[in-house]
């Protein structure tokens, strides 16, 4: 093995010694040639020989003298020659020197084309550029130069020592992007046959090929917008493509035209078609409009039925979707509740406090408006009543009554409740539920009651609820109300009547008789002659023995008969009598003075009186001023009679 390398390179040598410094050397020592070009060659010795020639494809050799010998060739022709001088020594010994020679052709035609396809090419597709060389030689010095432009973009070289002229096809592959539009591919085939060949080295190149690379479209669009109603509108939309893309809207599959004025009625998806070539694009845009609400939907007066779930429906085309509100008095069974681009009002369990005025209002950032419409629960009347069990007629003082309280109701309820209320305070609370009559839809409760003649007008209330569900709102049903005046019997004012009355003869006299009771008692009077009744009072106009006796008022109403016996006693008038005592004194005083004074008188002048006759009655005078015990009470009544 080694032994083998040394050989070779021992080898080497002795030929680099046998060409440079043998005894035969070659003018030029090598040669690169076109095909078909002349060539001429000298093969030269220093030592004497017997015979010096070439050994040659064709042209002639000429010998200028025994040390030298040319070989010319008009048209080198020959591919692949090795032609060779010789020299046979003087001892018979032959030595050959060969010729290098390097026949070149450049391509007869040099081409660039698409492989498989023709036309414009798609970005980003695949493709193979061709480059067509057609007759080069030697094809092992010929490199294949690819640009972009003047861009070198790729290079070949080849491995086949043909010596004769062959075609190649090398081809490259390109995935051409937008930017490559236009761009000129070229091929160069060029023979680099080193220093001795020519400068520069002969090349041919390809015209170039001019590539269109279709791209797109790239559309470049919002997919949503919202634009206010009467708003003039063109969609901010472009494309981007090789052919330059045609942008179509359509909607509906109608074509549309912007700019356009928007309304309502344009809101919805837009097709925007982009075509370039033969790609077609659609992008989509959904157009929102904007608008307020200009109507309320749904929203109707009505009559809804007592105890049955109902509802009331308010909608509103509005973009955005409107926001709802109610209006309503508070009611306890009442709620709302937000849909679709709808809002319910629910009442559940309608009962008279449902009747009344709902507003509902619509409203978004660009407006708003309401409706407002009426409510009527049917038969919500006379749901609630009050009776009075086993009477009939006015209520008497001090005896009990029971007041029933019926209410009506739809079935299924949790619970009935009721509340008493006499005059404003609530007297009872109570679940009407146990009590509930055979009637499965009438519920009832009682409250017994008693009056006296204290208050003789009584208003009492009963006020129905429903518990629907267990847990549930109180839900106002209704109350009624009951106004009781009560009855009670005649009561005879005794301070005013009293069991005895005296009277004085010859005076009037006036018996009172007054009675309280309800309704108000009918009074009467048994009595004797010479009186007169007047308004329950009983005169006697001047008192005789007649007048002395028993006397009876009746007070009367519906309730019952009361009696009061009044005893009337004579006592006798001493008035008279004291004042005609009273006026004797003054006169018997009188006298007694004037017979003194003429006694003196008749004494200092006349002479004197003695006074007779004039004798005071103390004991009379005791009496007018004392009375007896019943004698200050018999100046009253009297005066109280004269006063009355
Ligand atoms: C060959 O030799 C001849 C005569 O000496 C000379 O004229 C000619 O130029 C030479 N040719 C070459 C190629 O050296
Ligand atoms: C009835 O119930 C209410 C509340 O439920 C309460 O305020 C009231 O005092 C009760 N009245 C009676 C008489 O129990
Ligand atoms: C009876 O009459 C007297 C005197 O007028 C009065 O003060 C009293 O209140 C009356 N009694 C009744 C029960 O009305």
């Amino acid at each position: 093995m080694c032994e083998g390398i040394l050989l070779r390179i021992f080898l080497a040598f002795l030929y680099l010694y046998a060409n440079v410094a043998g005894t035969l050397w070659l003018d030029p020592p090598r040669a690169v040639v076109r095909h078909g070009d002349s060539l001429s060659v000298n093969c030269s010795t220093n030592v004497t020989n017997l015979m010096l020639d070439w050994e040659k494809p064709q042209g002639h050799s000429k010998k200028i003298d025994d040390e030298k010998v040319t070989w010319t060739v008009d048209h080198l022709t020959e591919w692949g020659t090795k032609p060779f001088c010789y020299m046979t020594h003087t001892d018979y010994r032959q030595e050959k020197i060969e010729f290098n020679i390097i026949i070149y052709k450049t391509p007869e035609r040099v081409s660039l084309a698409t492989v498989g396809h023709s036309g414009p090419v798609i970005e980003g597709g695949q493709y193979e550029l061709q480059c067509d060389i057609q007759s080069v030689a030697p094809v092992e010095f010929l490199t294949v130069s690819w640009f972009k432009g003047d861009t070198l973009v790729d290079t070949k070289t080849f491995n086949d020592t043909t010596k004769t002229p062959v075609n190649q096809s090398p081809t490259l592959q390109i995935s051409p992007s937008r930017a490559d539009d236009g761009a000129q591919y070229k091929c160069k085939a060029e023979l680099n046959l080193g220093p001795d060949g020519p400068q520069p080295p002969p090349s041919v190149t390809s015209d170039p090929l001019t590539i269109t690379v279709y791209y797109g479209p790239n559309v470049s669009c919002l997919s949503h917008v919202t634009l206010k109603e009467g708003e003039i509108f063109t969609p901010n939309c472009s494309a981007v493509g090789n052919p330059p893309p045609e942008m179509t809207w359509y909607k509906n599959e109608e074509r549309v035209d912007f700019p356009k004025q928007m309304d309502r009625t344009n809101a919805g998806e837009y097709i925007l078609t982009v075509i370039s070539s033969s790609t077609v694009v659609n992008h989509s845009l959904q157009i929102e409009v904007m608008y307020p609400p200009v109507s309320i939907l749904e929203l109707q007066n009505k009559l809804v039925d007592f105890g049955y779930d109902d509802s009331l429906e308010c909608s509103s085309d509005a973009r955005p979707h409107p926001q709802y509100r109610w209006k309503y008095d508070p009611m306890p069974n009442v709620r709302t509740e937000d849909g679709d681009g709808v809002s319910l009002l629910f009442i559940d369990y309608p009962t008279g406090i449902n009747t009344g005025t709902y507003t509902c209002t619509a409203s978004n950032e660009l407006g708003e408006i309401s409706r407002s419409v009426s409510v009527d629960v049917k038969d919500s009347q006379n749901r609630v009543t009050i009776e009075t069990v086993g009477h009939t007629g006015p209520m008497i003082e001090d005896r009990k009554y029971v007041l029933r309280c019926n209410i009506q109701c739809v079935t299924p309820v949790h619970q009935v409740k009721v509340s008493w209320y006499k005059g404003n305070e609530q007297v009872k609370n109570a679940s009407a539920d146990d009590t509930r009559t055979s009637d499965s839809n009438t519920w009832s409760h009682n409250l017994t009651v008693s009056h006296n003649r204290n208050k003789k007008e009584t208003q009492y209330k009963c006020k129905a609820e429903v518990m629907k569900t267990r847990g549930g709102p109180l839900i106002y049903v209704g109350e009624s109300e009951l106004n009781i005046t009560v009855h009670y019997k005649p009561v005879i004012n005794e301070t005013k009547l009293p069991s005895v009355v005296p009277v004085f003869r010859g005076y009037p006299e006036t018996l009172v008789c007054e009675a309280d009771g309800y309704p108000l008692p009918t009074i009467s009077w048994s009595y004797k002659p010479n009186t007169k009744v007047e308004e329950g009072h009983l005169t006697i106009v001047e008192a005789t023995n007649e007048n002395v006796g028993q006397y009876t008022c009746t007070a009367s109403n519906s309730v019952e008969t009361t009696v009061r016996t009044v005893k009337v006693t004579m006592k006798e008038d001493y008035l008279p009598l004291i004042a005609g005592f009273v006026a004797l004194v003054v006169v018997i005083i009188s006298v007694v003075f004037i017979i003194i004074y003429s006694i003196y008188y008749k004494n200092t002048k006349m002479g004197r009186y003695s006074v007779e006759g004039a004798k005071p009655n103390a004991q009379n005078g005791n009496v007018a001023q004392n009375g007896k015990d019943s004698s200050i009470p018999m100046k009253k009544l009297s005066q109280n009679s004269i006063c009355a």
